[in-house]
Formats: structure tokens, sequence, C-alpha cells
């Protein structure tokens, strides 16, 4: 296995191209299992996360044609409605084949995908969301096993709270269903909105993605589609701080401030340029220190959680405090520890996180704890004096395309090296 090694301190300067959105491109990848046709995504990211879902959709019959960016997805016949543990358990989205398989199949077979390093994480929505629009439910032996004989019938749906997957998820099924299914309290992220363009694309009637109430239209079909997977606004987030931290200028190809939402506000207070250029989004910061600034996790538009880490990371150098609140996840404060082994000064009490900008940190060994974990702990590695070995590099692997070719692009001093310990 290999560690990451940074050598911090240099500014970053240049141009990134993002890659295509992982959390998109998992999910109209499922999208593929609704219709016979072939239905070919690009800018689909070369992610371990993405190489994963492939192994489910071949258990499941699907034909797969790689090219590059390119992928080509044929479920011609569902050869298998059961997603077994052995799969599911490695990536939860991949829970999210079930409403599919139900669609189309009438039946599935799908494996709890279980807890995860930031929570809990039920799936109780999703199947609240299904049996609203008329499948039978049973656990058993760890697998939800259900069943729509007389297929799925459309149904109002009003989501408790805002859960990204099971809008997701319901929106999928319901493309099939018979009748009118509408979506309330749905989350509005920009990846809805994109699995929305995909269905359509592919025949779907899928009303109102990106605001609060969805409503879908069921249809007797799909159809095949081409698709282009819209780019990661975590790794262009990611890549901005890294840019607050390090200091420099960075033009991020195929990036818009738009998909920031609230955090392109948090960012410029925080410090930072960011400009819409028509190649991308142009984020520079030089001269005065970050300023400390206060931030809670909120769905869509709100500051996504899937940044929290790197922005913890920015702060840790602000001048200045910040108080950061995590409202989605109830453990997502795991690279805290590893950031204070860097000299940062946090304080962490519940959801609530206090960081006391420090005015410099210091290279150390520490180790990845989750994806977006390990992103705040390169940001920091990047800022930090010294040298800076980051472990367990899957997690990055997970969500990060090329993270080290990238960066050394710019100007990093980054390196994989063999991990040896
Ligand atoms: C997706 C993203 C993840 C991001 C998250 C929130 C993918 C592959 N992952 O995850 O990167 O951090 O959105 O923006 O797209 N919940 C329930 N019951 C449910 C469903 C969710 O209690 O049935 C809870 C979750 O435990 C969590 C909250 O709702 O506390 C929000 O989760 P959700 O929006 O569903 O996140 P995911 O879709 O899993």
């Amino acid at each position: 296995m290999d560690k990451l090694a940074i050598i911090g301190g240099r500014e970053l300067y240049g141009e990134l191209e993002i890659s295509g959105a992982k959390n998109s491109a998992l999910k109209v990848m499922v999208a593929s299992l609704l219709t016979a046709d072939a239905l070919t995504l690009t800018n689909v990211p070369d992610l371990a996360d993405v190489r994963q879902l492939l192994v489910l959709l071949d258990n499941h019959g699907v034909e797969i044609d790689r090219d590059g960016a390119t992928l080509r997805l044929k479920a011609k016949e569902i050869t298998s409605t059961t997603a077994p543990y052995e799969i599911v358990r490695k990536m939860r989205a991949s829970f999210n084949v079930l409403g599919p398989l139900l669609a189309r199949e009438g039946e599935a077979r799908v494996s709890l995908p279980g807890g995860c390093a930031i929570g809990a994480r039920p799936v109780d929505l999703h199947l609240k969301a299904l049996e609203a629009m008329g499948a039978q439910i049973e656990l058993e032996e760890g697998y939800v096993v259900a069943s729509a004989k007389q297929g799925l019938r459309g149904a109002r749906v009003s989501f408790p709270f805002v859960s990204v997957g099971a809008t997701e998820h319901s929106m999928m099924a319901a493309t099939l269903a018979e009748g009118v299914t509408t979506l309330e309290n749905a989350a509005r992220e920009p990846e809805i909105v994109d699995l929305a363009d995909c269905l359509n694309a592919m025949g779907a009637r899928v009303e109102g993605a990106g605001t609060s109430t969805i409503t879908i239209h069921g249809v007797a079909a799909l159809h095949g589609a081409t698709h282009d997977v819209l780019p990661d606004r975590i790794e262009m987030g990611s890549y901005a701080m890294a840019v607050g931290a390090a200091g420099g200028e960075l033009l991020l190809k195929r990036g818009r401030m738009s998909l920031l939402g609230a955090a392109d506000g948090i960012l410029a207070e925080a410090g930072l340029t960011l400009t819409d250029e028509p190649d991308g989004l142009r984020v520079t910061k030089w001269g005065r220190p970050t300023k400390g600034t206060n931030v809670h996790t909120e769905p869509f538009p709100g500051f996504p959680t899937d940044l929290q880490a790197q922005y913890m990371a920015l702060m840790a150098l602000a001048d200045g405090t910040s108080v950061i609140r995590e409202t989605i996840f109830e453990n997502r404060y795991m690279h805290a520890p590893e950031l204070m082994r860097l000299g940062a000064n946090i304080h962490v009490d519940g959801q609530t996180a206090t960081v006391r900008g420090v005015k410099s940190l210091r290279g150390a060994p520490v180790m990845a704890t989750d994806l977006r974990a390990s992103m705040s702990l390169v940001i920091a590695g990047l800022s930090a004096e010294g040298q800076t070995f980051i472990s367990r590099l899957y997690h990055l692997d997970r969500g990060f395309e090329r993270l080290d070719k990238k960066l050394q692009s710019v100007g990093a001093l980054v390196e994989r090296v063999p991990d040896t310990d």
C-alpha cells in the first residue's frame, strides 16, 4: 500500500481540471439498470468507488464498456436481482440499486449497507418511500427483500428531513411507477439535478429537481441516452481550500461558483477571491491572512458536510477563531486529532469544533480516517512546514481522481511512496 509524502510550504499556481462528480456518477450509473438500452456516460472519474460499483452492476448482468472517461452501460437483461453483502458493504451508494431493480423486475434482494466511519447512516427513508409506492419490504438475514409484483405506483412522499440518497433513490424508482409521484422536502443538491437530467434524457418525466418538491410522472419504459456527468463540487471546493491554506492562484477548469452554494460566500469571507471565468473557477489567495469564520453544515445550498473537514484544515492557520458545527453526520470529526498532530488547536465538544488559528503547522505522520477527512490532511500538509506522511491512502483513492498528479502539476511537492510500516 502507498502513503502520500508532502513537503509543505509551496504556493500553488496553474490550472487543474476538475473531474466528474463521484456522487453524481455513482447514481447515473445505477440508473442504467432502468433500461435495456445502452446508457453512455461521459466525464466519469476513474475512482475506486466507480470501479466498485461496476463490480455490482456486472453482478446484475450489465454489459460494461469503458474508454477513458466514457462509460457505456447496457442492462439488456437483469441476470440477478440480488446485491450481495460482500459487494454492498464496500460502498454504501450500492444500496441505491434496490429501487431500480424493483421498478424494472418487480423484486430485489439487496444487502443493508451497515454503518460507516462517519455515522450510523440508516436507510429508513429509502424504504419508507418505496413502501409508499407499493413495495412489500421484509428484512431477512441482513438483506432487504422487496417485491412489487404488480409494479410500483405513484405516491406522495414527504421526507421528515432532507436526504440526498433517499431523494435520488425514490426519484429513480418513480420513473417507472404507474402514475404521479411527488417528493416533498426533497434534497436540492446539484447531483439531484444531474440525475434528473440523465433520467429525462432516458425518457423519464421528472420535474422540479433542484427545488424542494420533485414531481415524477411515471412512464412505461425508459430508453438509452448519453449524459455528461457534472463537475465535482467537492473536489473543486477542496482545491479552493488548498489554495486558501497554501496560497497562490489556480484556475479550476470546468468548475463554477454556483456549484458551491453558500460555500462561496464563506470562502470569500475567509479571504479567498473566487471568480467565474469562461473555462472555470479562478481561486486566488495571497497577502492577507485567512480570517477565522464560523460555519455550520447544511443540505445544499448550505455549506456541505463533505467540505467540513477541509474547511477545518483551512481554519487551523486562520487569524482568529472559527466555530464549526456539523449538523448532518454524528461522528464526522475524526480528522481533528490528526490535524492536532500537525499542531492545530482544535477543541471538539459534541457536534461543535472550535478551531483557534495558529501561526504555523508542522509536518508529521498522520492517518486518513475517511474520504473527505483525508483531503483535510492533504490541505494541512500542503501548508505545514516540513514533511507530512498520510497513510491509508485508499480513502483518498475512493473519491479524488489523480490527486498526486494534479497537485504536482500546480507546483506542490507531493508523491506517492510505498508504505512500509
Ligand atoms: C450523500 C453523499 C455524501 C454526503 C451526503 C450529505 C453520495 C454517494 N454520498 O450521502 O457524500 O455527505 O449525501 O450531503 O452521494 N439518513 C437517515 N435515514 C435515511 C437516509 C439518511 O437517517 O434513510 C440520515 C443520514 O444518516 C444522515 C442524513 O440523513 O445523517 C443525511 O444523509 P443523506 O443525505 O441521505 O446522505 P447520503 O445520501 O448517504
